[in-house]
């Protein structure tokens, strides 16, 4: 049967991974795939992970299933990361799932139980993954605008203007912070006024937030959700572990609703447990286990932070010394928006054909929209980086 299917190209971001992999030039460079790098263009496991790890392995004793919900520890300390006291406990409901993508795989089956032919407002651009992993799921996707890529600045009148007229009761996906690809999030005046608009005509906010500390703080990152949490009666909101702990390939992640009320919380909690049993049973533990143990210890939960701060302010630096060099080697051209953006991701600004000759004639990896992952840059490598963006331009 399987001879009917046909080869599908590889994944525009992951695909990058083994690209770059391959790749035998040692002055190469991977700007590609959201993945932390320091100083020495190294992923570290975080020391807190690795303590917390060093204390499990101690102390765990079975690895019996935990449950369609996951750890209720878990669970309970990041509803508290992200919702803070913004949200009243008796309508949340929090699950933990196989890290971010699973998250928003789950809150798209609940979305479509609720109400089959429900539309989702996505950015554009977005996350490249959001359409097939939501649109996948069997959810319709529709854009609002959001990046202007002459200017590189977000559209926030034309987002508005998009939202104003969309249906009530359609969701709205938004990106917490450090909007991917774009980096670009909303200043606190924009997201009020995006909130106003969500009010306005009822849409369902479902907020996907992959890179929380990495904008501005681990506590001030969550602004949106925590301003939507306190004004609209539902909210979904998907974590993602596999930044800011570091835990990419543990699948570490959480599903949060909101709901109008005690007993609506109730079903929903019901409905979520049993469609996670159709999917796949129950998530993974250790690094939910491990998430839990820092968050819950007020050392390792102080440390933690200052992991965070660390890899946002390297990020930031990189952004700087980057842009610095560039208006040094590229008299003429502007790339300011290095600097304004949050995370790991800005568009370069380049052509697809311009990004395929730095990856063919430099060994230099982004992905074709010309996103790039600052992590990816260091104090060695920004020369040589810079040179060749400036004999390609
Ligand atoms: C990215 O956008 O590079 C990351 O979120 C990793 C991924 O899965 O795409």
């Amino acid at each position: 049967m399987f001879e009917s299917l046909q080869p599908m190209p590889a994944d525009a971001i992951l695909g990058l991974i083994a690209e770059h992999r391959d790749d035998p030039r040692p002055e190469k460079i991977d700007l590609g795939v959201g993945v932390y790098r320091n100083a020495a263009g190294e992923t570290p496991v975080l020391d807190t992970v690795k303590k917390a790890e060093r204390r499990l392995l101690e102390s765990q004793t079975t690895k019996a299933y935990i449950g369609t919900a996951g750890d209720a520890s878990f669970n309970a300390a990041m509803q508290d990361l992200t919702f803070a006291d913004s949200a009243p406990g008796d309508r949340l409901v929090t699950i933990q799932t196989p890290g971010g993508s699973g998250s928003l795989r789950v809150a798209a089956g609940m979305l479509l139980r609720a109400h089959e032919s429900v539309s989702v407002w996505a950015s554009e651009p977005t996350w490249a993954n959001h359409a097939p992993l939501l649109g996948g799921a069997g959810l319709q996707l529709k854009p609002y605008p959001y990046y202007d890529a002459e200017r590189h600045v977000i559209r926030i009148d034309a987002m508005l203007e998009t939202l104003r007229a969309a249906p009530q009761g359609d969701v709205i996906l938004l990106h917490g912070c450090c909007h991917n690809p774009s980096g670009l999030d909303p200043t606190e005046d924009e997201w009020q006024a995006i909130v106003d608009v969500v009010i306005e005509r009822e849409l369902i906010p479902f907020i996907d937030i992959a890179y929380q500390g990495f904008a501005r703080s681990v506590d001030d990152d969550p602004f949106v959700i925590r301003e939507l949490a306190g004004r609209v009666p539902e909210l979904v909101v998907a974590n993602s572990c596999s930044k800011n702990f570091g835990l990419y390939r543990d699948r570490v992640g959480a599903l949060s609703f909101l709901t109008a009320d005690g007993a609506t919380r109730d079903v929903v909690s019901s409905q979520v447990n049993n469609y996670v049993r159709t999917l796949y049973s129950v998530p993974p533990d250790h690094g939910a286990a491990v998430v839990s143990m820092i968050l819950h210890d007020p050392d390792l939960r102080s440390d933690w932070i200052d992991e965070v701060n660390e890899m946002r302010d390297r990020l930031a630096d990189m952004r700087v010394l980057f842009n610095a060099a560039l208006v040094e080697k590229t008299p003429g051209r502007d790339f300011s928006h290095l600097v304004r953006a949050n995370g790991m991701f800005c568009f370069l600004g380049i052509s697809a054909d311009q990004v395929q000759r730095l990856k063919k004639d430099y060994g230099i990896y982004m992905v074709d929209s010309s996103r790039i992952n600052v992590a990816g840059i260091t104090e060695d490598n920004v020369g040589y980086l810079s040179d060749a963006i400036a004999a390609v331009v």
